[in-house]
């Protein structure tokens, strides 16, 4: 098989999860705009068929003009390209705004991995340095077409600590292992409370390193982000906290998480 490289990008990552709900994009969001702040160029594609809510985070929706529903540049004589949107300095594409806001793509159609990987070809990104990937949950046809037919510098996985023992008997491992995608590390998300009263940190799930997964013995965390009202009240009002609350502690995490993803990378 053979991989060609995305246009202009330097380097794909993959965001991926054993399941949904885990905070998948919640980080892919924040991760993105923390790698912008160190200074990279940073572009998102939201290929979650299943939940394609990157749109809703960040607040991109579809334009409606004589272009059609999604900018689309036609040069002459050439094929079509899709303009990515822009917010907060980020590039962004959505398999949700493929179609009408409330019909995505039939997740089960045969078809789907290859309109996902099209669609990602089909992008116009300009020149990035990171194209943050957020991948479908768990394993199925188009994490498999995209990790096949596109070349990943790397997979971060989110995980919560209880689902952290689920990871190894998810199927996700072995697709990334076996298209030869490196495992950059983990990212342990909603991984302890602090209480606002007395400022104390308490483990809500029961958090064992004992569980961690064979597979992911030697794979570095990238950090562990707490489970806190201000992460989740501003990404769903297309608010991200790494936009909104800069300074914040909490933004300090993800600073550290997309300063060790680029020491990883390069
Ligand atoms: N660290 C966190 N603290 C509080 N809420 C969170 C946190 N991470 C995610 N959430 C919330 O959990 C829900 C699921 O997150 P989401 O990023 O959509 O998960 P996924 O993409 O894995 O399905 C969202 O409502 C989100 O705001
Ligand atoms: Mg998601």
């Amino acid at each position: 098989m053979i991989r060609l490289p995305l246009s202009g990008v330097r380097h794909a990552l993959a965001v991926a999860s054993g399941k949904g709900g885990v905070g998948k994009t919640t980080v892919t969001v924040n991760l993105a705009l923390a790698l912008q702040k160190l200074g990279a160029r940073v572009g998102i594609f939201d290929a979650d068929v299943y939940g394609p809510n990157v749109p809703l985070m960040l607040g991109v929706h579809q334009r409606q003009d004589s272009q059609g529903w999604v900018p689309i540049v036609r040069p002459k004589d050439a094929p079509a390209y899709i303009r990515p949107l822009e917010r907060f300095g980020l590039k962004v594409m959505s398999v949700g705004l493929l179609v009408s806001e409330n019909q995505v793509i039939n997740p089960q159609a045969s078809a789907a991995g290859q309109v996902v990987v099209q669609t990602l070809r089909d992008m116009l990104w300009g020149e990035l340095d990171y194209l943050l990937i957020d991948l479908p949950p768990s394993a199925g046809q188009p994490q498999e077409d995209l990790l096949q037919q596109v070349p990943m510098a790397g997979v971060i996985i989110v995980t919560t600590p209880q689902d952290l023992s689920l990871l190894d008997s998810s199927r996700s491992l072995q697709l990334f292992h076996r298209a030869g995608v490196p495992v950059l590390g983990l990212v342990e998300n909603m991984s302890y409370f602090i209480c606002p009263n007395c400022g104390e940190e308490h483990e809500i799930f029961q958090h064992s390193d004992r569980w961690r997964p064979k597979a992911l013995e030697d794979v570095p965390v990238l950090g562990r982000i707490p489970l806190a009202p201000g992460i989740s009240q501003g990404i769903n009002q297309a608010n991200p906290l790494m936009h909104d609350h800069p300074d914040s502690p909490q933004a300090r995490i993800f600073l550290d998480i997309a300063a060790a993803v680029r020491e990883q990378i390069e």
